[in-house]
C-alpha cells in the first residue's frame, strides 16, 4: 500500500522512517531522499507519526495499531 504515490513511498518505508526518528512529513521525505510534490500524503503521514508519538513520551513501547517493517531500534535496545 502506497502512502505517497508521487514518490512511490509505501507504508513499510514510511514506518521505517518514523521508527528511525522522523517526526514530521518533511523529515520522512528527507529520510527517504525525496520531496513533497502534491502534498496529498502529508495528512496520512502526520497520522502515522501521531500513532507512534507515545514512543517519545514513554520510551520503549510497541505500537499497537500497525506493524513496523522491521524490528525498530527502540525495541531492540530494550531487549
Ligand atoms: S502523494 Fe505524496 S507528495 Fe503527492
Amino acid at each position: 500500500m502506497y502512502v505517497c504515490n508521487c514518490n512511490g513511498l509505501n507504508r513499510r518505508a514510511v514506518d521505517q522512517a518514523i521508527a528511525d526518528g522522523a517526526r514530521s512529513p518533511g523529515a520522512i521525505f528527507r529520510e527517504l531522499d525525496c520531496k513533497a510534490q502534491c502534498g496529498k500524503c502529508v495528512g496520512e503521514m502526520r497520522g502515522l507519526i501521531t500513532a507512534c508519538r507515545h514512543l517519545d513520551a514513554k520510551g520503549p513501547a510497541p505500537c499497537h495499531d500497525h506493524v513496523h517493517a522491521a524490528p525498530a531500534h527502540y525495541l531492540l535496545a530494550a531487549e
